[in-house]
């Protein structure tokens, strides 16, 4: 293992009619709040009513932000640190899914910065203060709601860049599981697309000795791979919806990381991607993913060949170590496909004319990625067999 240290200051509050906690969470930060949520799903399904009843009960001052978009845009970001400013607002409170949390973030830092918001996503700034803020999550997918990073696209110059920093953890985070009753079968699907590959980001390292690490991956997928098939033909089930809110969590929250560092190249790609096309983030992995995953094959086989044994079954007797990689790495597609979830970019009508301009802004940082550094003509070659 590598050296590690190991920080995560979100109260979690999780489980069937937790939101009742809100307004007494609220309240030990301030009463001038900014109410962040996206393009209406919780006006539909009666949360928003009920957050604002639970607060305006409590003298709790409520102004709006609405219409975060999925893959959230600094144009929204600079409407929201605009009203901090203005209004004087003392807490956030986002309630959705992984783009409000994040838009809430960048409003957070935004808002305790002169210049503009987008310094601070670029890095070109490096915030040290923020507005406090917490969040009621809708949609189990990120992380974002136990873990300090955002992503924001700049939709005029086609740039998505993820951040993050220490001062822009949630203060809380509820989770109640009836809150992703609602999130439709293709959405639920690119969550758990999106968490299962926040565990690969992990589990492909060149480490030594990260057994328990490795378990706790494992497990996570193996959960998921369980879950999924029941939870999209029952998307009410408390029981699923529990257990794949909790797996989200857990994929993204530094719980898995500790010890070792991750790659995160397919994300980086992906970014590109939904940058230029504005697609679904989990959409994009799902194609992506498996593409990485033979292009970095010979990096560390034996990686490859546990993930295909320990989680995809795959029968190891008188094959040699390539041949159970891809087995494990067909499986995956084969799993991924079976619950609906994207497998080629053209899928998204995405063709091979802007395969170049994905490629240059995946490199804008320039080489990355640490299973294997990627440069742009790996970018290329991914990109290309993801057609
Ligand atoms: O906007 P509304 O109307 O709320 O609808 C949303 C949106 O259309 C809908 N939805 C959410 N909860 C719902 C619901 N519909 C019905 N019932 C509910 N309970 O779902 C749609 C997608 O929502 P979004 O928040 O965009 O999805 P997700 O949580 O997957 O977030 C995606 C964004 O997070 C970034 C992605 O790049 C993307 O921009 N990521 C953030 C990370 C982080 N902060 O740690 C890590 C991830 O790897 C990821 O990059
Ligand atoms: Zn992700």
């Amino acid at each position: 293992m590598d050296n590690f240290t190991y920080y995560n200051p979100t109260r979690l509050i999780f489980g069937k009619g937790q939101v009742d906690q809100l307004a007494n969470e609220v309240l030990k930060y301030g009463k001038r709040v900014l109410f962040v949520y996206g393009g209406g799903s919780i006006k539909r399904n009666g949360l928003y009513d009920q957050v604002v009843n639970l607060l305006e009960k409590n003298d709790i001052q409520l102004f709006e932000l609405s219409g975060v978009e999925p893959n959230p845009r600094l144009s929204t970001v600079h409407r929201g640190v605009e009203i901090c400013k203005n209004e004087k607002i003392e807490f956030l409170l986002a309630v959705g899914g992984g783009s409000v949390i994040d838009c809430t973030k960048a409003i957070a830092a935004g808002a305790k910065y002169d210049g503009d918001a987008w310094d601070i996503v670029t890095k070109k700034h490096i915030p040290t203060d923020a507005l406090p803020f917490g969040t009621v999550l809708t949609l189990a997918a990120t992380g974002s709601e136990m873990n300090a990073g955002s992503v924001i696209t700049n939709w005029e110059t086609k740039e998505k860049y993820g951040w993050g920093s220490p001062v822009t953890f949630p203060l809380f985070s509820i989770l109640d599981p009836v809150n992703t009753f609602t999130v439709p079968k293709d959405q639920t699907v690119y969550g758990m697309v999106d968490m299962m590959s926040h565990v690969f980001e992990h589990y492909f390292h060149h480490t030594k000795n990260t057994p328990l690490q490795d378990r706790f991956c494992e497990s996570l997928l193996k959960t998921v791979i369980e879950t999924a098939p029941k939870l999209i033909e029952d998307l009410e089930n408390y029981e699923l919806r529990e257990t794949i809110l909790y797996s989200g969590t857990i994929a993204l929250n530094g719980q898995l990381s500790m010890g070792y560092q991750g790659d995160w190249a397919s994300h980086n790609i992906e970014h590109a991607v939904s940058a230029v096309y504005d697609i679904p983030h989990g959409g994009g992995l799902a194609i992506l993913f498996p593409n990485w995953m033979k292009h970095t094959l010979n990096e560390n086989v034996s990686r490859y060949v546990q993930l295909a044994v320990n989680v995809f079954h795959v029968d190891p007797s008188g094959k040699d170590d390539k041949t159970i990689a891809l087995e494990g790495i067909d499986k995956l597609r084969q799993f991924w496909n079976s619950i609906g979830a994207p497998s080629r970019l053209k899928d998204y009508h995405i063709g091979e004319e802007k395969i170049d301009l994905m490629a240059d802004k995946a490199m804008a940082f320039g080489e990355f990625g640490r299973f294997k550094v990627l440069n742009k003509e790996d970018v290329t070659s991914i990109l290309t067999a993801s057609l």
